[in-house]
């Protein structure tokens, strides 16, 4: 079996690639020549998404869906590669996240979530899978709290950690077709609504930045990075992993008391 195909070739799917961190992605791809496909929710995010990645002078197309139906989510994929061809990359991070105590939320607000992140994930790969070109590889966003408890997060917690055991039973499964299956956990990243709705003032993302290691909060660059490496030839032995990408924030920042997302959590929703 060769090894992943050259870099100019490449076609990269983002699904929810449209803000954020996953469009910091899929710029990131664009301007390193890849063609590059987005889809989400929004006719107005997709619309914006594929200017800005012409804009880098990128190949760009997108579609609208919604990750929980799974119909729209394959049709928007075959209409996709009958058009383009087979995918090279997938990266897969659509989400949604607000805080919430688990007595507190309703079944429905627990299931939303669960739909969109861990659903809307098998959604996705299903979707994908007759598509992916052999050898390809699938990147999962996936996030802290899928290894680290935290409070208000019981919907999130739950759903990620289904993902990166997605993440790792698919990579047994189609290993043996030369499709790398992959999770990266950001740590909290800078500008983005996931920080907005869970530390939405000044001092609660300042609390979060000093409790990561290195001092900072995440660039979606720095995610991309990561990404970048794991969709290349250098990660041609990398499968079923979940790497962290967080300064070293999930070694202690997020449970340490004094300082970390956990207690601006806690004094958010414990009043
Ligand atoms: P974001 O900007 O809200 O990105 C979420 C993306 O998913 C948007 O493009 C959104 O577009 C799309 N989306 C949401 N629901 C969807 C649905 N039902 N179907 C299809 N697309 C959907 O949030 P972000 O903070 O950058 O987070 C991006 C990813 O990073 C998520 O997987 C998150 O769990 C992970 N993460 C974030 C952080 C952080 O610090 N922000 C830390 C760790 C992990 P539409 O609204 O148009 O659907
Ligand atoms: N606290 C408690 N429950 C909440 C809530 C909150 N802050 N926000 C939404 N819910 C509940 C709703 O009340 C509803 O439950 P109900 O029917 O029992 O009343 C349920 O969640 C679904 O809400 P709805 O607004 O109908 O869902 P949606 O499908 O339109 O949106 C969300 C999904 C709720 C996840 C929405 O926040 C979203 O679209 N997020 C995407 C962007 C995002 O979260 N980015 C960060 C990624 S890390």
């Amino acid at each position: 079996m060769t090894d992943t195909p050259d870099k100019s070739s490449r076609t990269v799917l983002v699904a929810g690639g449209t803000s954020g961190i996953n469009r910091g992605i899929a710029e990131g791809f664009a301007r390193d020549g890849d063609r590059v496909a987005v889809f989400s929710r929004s006719r107005e995010k997709v619309d914006d998404a594929i200017a800005a990645l012409r804009a880098l002078g990128a190949e760009a197309t997108g579609f609208v869906a919604d990750v929980r139906e799974s119909e729209a989510v394959s049709e928007g994929v075959r209409t996709l590669c009958e058009k383009w061809g087979p995918l090279d990359v997938v990266v897969s991070g659509a989400a949604g996240n607000f805080p919430a105590l688990g007595a507190a939320m309703s079944a429905n607000a627990f299931r939303s979530v669960v739909e969109i992140d861990l659903l809307g994930s098998f959604h996705v790969l299903h979707a994908v899978y007759p598509h992916l070109r052999r050898p390809g590889c699938v990147i999962h966003i996936s996030a802290p709290q899928a290894v680290l408890p935290m409070v208000g997060q019981s919907h999130v917690c739950a759903a990620k950690a289904g993902v990166d055991m997605l993440t790792r039973t698919l990579a047994q499964e189609w290993g043996p077709e030369g499709i790398r299956v992959n999770s990266v956990i950001p740590g909290p990243v800078e500008n983005t609504e996931g920080m907005a709705r869970l530390a939405p003032e000044d001092s609660q993302r300042e609390a979060v930045r000093r409790s990561v290691p290195l001092q900072r909060l995440g660039q979606p660059q720095d995610i991309f990075r990561v990404c970048r490496f794991l969709a290349s030839p250098d990660a041609a032995f990398v499968t079923g992993a979940v790497l962290p990408v967080d300064g070293g924030w999930s070694l202690s920042g997020a449970s340490r008391v004094g300082d970390s997302l956990a207690e601006v959590l806690m004094g958010r929703l414990h009043r």
